[in-house]
């Protein structure tokens, strides 16, 4: 019996070590260096080359290395009855809250135009922008949405959520489904995407929603880059919808050199870092989740095949 680490450009030698200490019965290998595909029972992808998983006959559950799925489920070469599960944990909440606090603070405190004035030289302060002016709106309330929600609250802002069923946190006001998604955005000043890339929400963040904000909006994607047109971004900012953007996600990722959001002013670019799971943390839910998968038992933060995450 084998757990296999699957990435195609990843060191994964921290991962390995710490789930050895976790466990060190378990044989850990990493692809491309299968001795025996038969032997592999538990795979952690992220990032998979197409259709690889249909190598391995007799894998009892898959992984993926962060707590998005798309990557696992657009593999037609996993069987369906293979079940998904993935990786939430406490830091990696706390990591996106943060973040996106983070994003939110530069922008009311136009934290970019002082960078550019520091080049030049300028002293020269700016009007931060009231948080009573900047409700925010976060678009999916799992368990990152909820995360960042709650940090929000505690500091003060004015929170909004939308998901597919209603939800109840402390200080935040809770839309669920399409027939209330016009009201959620026609409140919202910073739109927060932490919806998973499933069918329903490919390309969702368009000129069509952005128009549906309060004006001129503010948008974060930490969510997935096939979440945002990414032409209709700048079709907003061109006609005064959006004033900026801080994305963490792409379509294709690394952002392309040529890519025209580099040359953007209004684009805050990270390179897909709002929130990384620690090696030892990440080794905790595998190891625990690879015995599970081991007796039949029911997976940690399993994924439901039919909603698509
Ligand atoms: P969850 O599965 O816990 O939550 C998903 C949320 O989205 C739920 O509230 C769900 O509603 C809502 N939702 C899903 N589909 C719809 C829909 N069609 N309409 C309305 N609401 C919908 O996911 P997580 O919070 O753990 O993660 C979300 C995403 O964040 C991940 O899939 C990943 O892409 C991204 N991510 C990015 C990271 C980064 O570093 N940039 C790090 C971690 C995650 P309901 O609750 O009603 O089911
Ligand atoms: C993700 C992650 O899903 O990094 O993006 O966990």
């Amino acid at each position: 019996m084998s757990l296999l680490l699957i990435a195609k450009k990843r060191d994964f030698d921290s991962l390995k070590k710490a789930l050895l200490e976790k466990d060190p019965n378990l044989d850990v290998e990493i692809w491309p260096r299968v001795e025996n595909k038969e032997r592999v029972n538990f795979a952690v992808c992220w990032n998979h080359p197409e259709k690889v998983l249909g190598n391995y006959p007799n894998l009892r559950a898959v992984s993926s290395l962060g707590a998005g799925v798309n990557h696992l489920l657009d593999d037609e070469s996993l069987s369906e009855d293979i079940p998904i599960c993935r990786l939430v944990t406490d830091s990696l909440q706390d990591q996106m809250a943060e973040y996106v606090l983070n994003a939110i603070v530069n922008y009311r405190l136009q934290i970019d135009d002082y960078f550019e004035n520091k080049r030049k030289g300028i002293w020269e302060q700016k009007s931060t922008i009231p948080k009573k002016h900047t409700p925010v709106g976060i678009m999916g309330l799992g368990e990152m949405g909820k995360s960042v929600a709650t940090l929000l609250v505690k500091h003060g802002y004015v929170v909004s959520g939308w998901s597919r069923s209603k939800k109840d946190i402390e200080g935040v006001t809770s839309f669920a489904g399409k027939s209330e998604l016009n009201d959620f955005l026609s409140d919202t000043k910073i739109l927060v995407n932490l919806l998973p890339l499933t069918e329903e929400t490919e390309g969702f963040l368009d000129l069509d929603l952005f128009k549906k904000m309060k004006k001129p909006g503010y948008l974060i994607n930490v969510g997935r880059g096939n979440h945002l047109v990414e032409e209709d971004l700048i079709y907003a900012f061109d006609m005064g919808y959006l004033e900026g953007a801080c994305l963490d996600v792409f379509e294709e990722e690394p952002l392309p050199k040529n890519h025209s959001f580099w040359n953007r002013k209004q684009i805050m670019i990270t390179p897909h870092i709002a929130a990384i799971t620690p090696a030892n943390e990440a080794a905790e839910v595998i190891v625990e989740n690879y015995k599970r998968a081991m007796s039949g038992m029911e997976l940690l933060f399993e994924v439901d095949r039919e909603k698509g995450y």
